[in-house]
């Protein structure tokens, strides 16, 4: 009777299975930010910012009547859960919306991702009939800046000496405006 033999995959073989296992390109998607994301929201706003922000307060700035929020996950990752990719977090009240924060995990860093967060946060604007959006940036961010001025937004006002960074050291925050009309 022929005994069932296993064949078993040659190395060279088994290196290519595992280097397309690792390798596939990332694919995203992005989906409303629900109470239930707050806690990976937070983890990533404190690996992002020097001053974190705990998900109580996520959770109460996304119950506010106003806010919404999007987050970004990877959909193809085949061995480890992969970390939350961004999230954005935004209010809008009488036709003027405001970033209120926004980050992307280093890992994924210019994978387009903070644009089409900061494109979902422009859509619903303006599905809420929002005319303008504004925000505040660090004019040392030039990661954002460089993001902010690719998405249309121009210099609306400047707070001298705002932020503080750990060393003591002063940064002015810019305030840009998007007209949405
Ligand atoms: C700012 C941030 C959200 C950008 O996210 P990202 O997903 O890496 O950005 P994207 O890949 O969508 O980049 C879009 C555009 O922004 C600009 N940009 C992004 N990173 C940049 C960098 N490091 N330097 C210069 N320009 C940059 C580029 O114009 C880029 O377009 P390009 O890649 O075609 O040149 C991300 O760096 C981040 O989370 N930073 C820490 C948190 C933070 O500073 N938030 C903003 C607070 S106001």
């Amino acid at each position: 009777m022929p005994r069932c033999r296993q064949v078993l995959p040659s190395p060279e073989c088994e290196c290519r299975m595992l280097e397309s296992l690792f390798s596939a390109k990332p694919e995203f998607e992005i989906v409303t930010m629900t109470p239930d994301d707050c806690r990976a929201v937070s983890e990533l706003h404190g690996q992002r910012f020097a001053q974190p922000w705990n998900d109580g307060a996520f959770v109460s700035l996304l119950l506010q009547p106003n806010s919404f929020g999007f987050v970004i996950r990877q959909t193809n990752a085949r061995i480890f859960k992969p970390p939350l990719a961004g999230f954005v977090l935004a209010r809008e009240a009488a036709g003027e919306a405001e970033i209120l924060t926004i980050a992307v995990h280093e890992k994924f860093a210019r994978f387009g991702l903070g644009w089409r967060l900061m494109q979902a946060a422009i859509r619903e604007t303006r599905s809420r009939g929002g005319e303008s959006i504004f925000l505040e940036v660090d004019d040392g961010n030039h990661a954002a800046l460089g993001l902010y001025r690719k998405l249309g937004f121009e210099k609306a006002g400047e707070r001298p000496a705002y932020y503080t960074d750990d060393k003591g050291q002063k940064s002015s925050a810019l305030v840009m405006k998007r007209d949405l009309r």
